[in-house]
């Protein structure tokens, strides 16, 4: 694996990837179903590029019937070395205000209601998600969003609910207060989980969209302001994506956070055990 293969997974507002050369979408079989969609593909800088819209073209998917599995498994299979999630969130944090991007670096679970992992059939294993995000890759969605002018925080906890509702007050206070939770969305797990099986390195990109309900100047989650600002965010998104192949490079040493090598350190069984 001595190139670069960077796959988006844009969320809502991020439909597609601009100055995309011998752009075509591509449909990819999986074991684990069908993808969210089609996969677009071509190449930016002469890096090749990997586009999948989480939701589906035309938002069919909701936060828990993403077929997360089918989708980290698409990218596998078409060579994606870096996965960067591109997705919009709350905020638990007065100075992470709506418009900002924060560079996830950890997680809070609560999602209950998908398949996590590629394992437990046949063949057990545990790997490490202690550093759920890739450091490497983290960075570079940092400097682009710098160069793009985004106001952008570097680290943060993400609380992933179920959903599809928001958060009840007195839930949004919990996970700010007592949780420590930055910010909070629907999708980002279980797909770093399932990136760090498949042995791809992810990197998560949040668009704060709003401040969830705990703010006392902003009652709760008004539908119409995610709405605004996903659009105003959009084209912000769009240009840190299109810097990200500059950025990278197109030759790919082995990540020295060891992302692409998590099975080695995991704890499993053989199949045929
Ligand atoms: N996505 C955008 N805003 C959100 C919020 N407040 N809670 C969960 N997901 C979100």
């Amino acid at each position: 694996m001595d190139k670069t293969v960077i796959g988006i997974i844009g969320g809502s507002g991020v439909y597609q990837i601009e100055g995309l050369e011998d752009a075509r979408w591509v449909e990819v079989e999986t074991p684990w179903g069908e993808p969210s969609d089609k996969v677009l593909t071509g190449t930016l800088d002469g890096v090749p590029m990997v586009f999948l819209p989480r939701h589906g073209r035309g938002h069919v998917h909701s936060p828990t019937t993403v077929p997360y599995r089918a989708n980290i498994d698409a990218m596998k299979r078409m060579g994606v070395t870096d996965i960067v999630s591109v997705s919009a969130c709350g905020s638990f944090r007065e100075e992470m205000a709506p418009g900002d991007f924060v560079i996830v670096d950890q997680f809070i679970d609560r999602t209950f209601a998908r398949e996590k992992s590629f394992f437990g059939t046949g063949c057990v294993a545990h790997v490490s998600v202690a550093h759920p995000t890739c450091p490497r890759l983290g960075k570079a969605c940092f400097d682009a969003a710098k160069v793009q002018g985004v106001t952008v925080h570097d680290g943060g906890t993400y609380l992933a609910m179920e959903g599809p509702q928001f958060s009840a007050a007195a839930e949004s206070k919990m996970y700010r207060e007592s949780w420590g939770a930055d910010v909070i969305g629907m999708t980002n797990m279980p797909e770093a989980k399932l990136a760090r099986e498949a042995e791809i390195c992810y990197a998560s990109v949040a668009m704060i969209t709003d401040y969830d309900s705990w703010h006392p100047d902003h009652g709760s989650v008004d539908i119409s302001d995610i709405i605004a600002t996903l659009g105003a965010n959009a084209d912000a998104a769009r240009g840190l994506v299109a810097r990200l192949p500059g950025l990278l490079g197109g030759a790919r040493a082995p990540c020295p956070h060891g992302c692409d090598r998590a099975l080695e350190y995991a704890i499993m069984t053989a199949p045929d055990h």
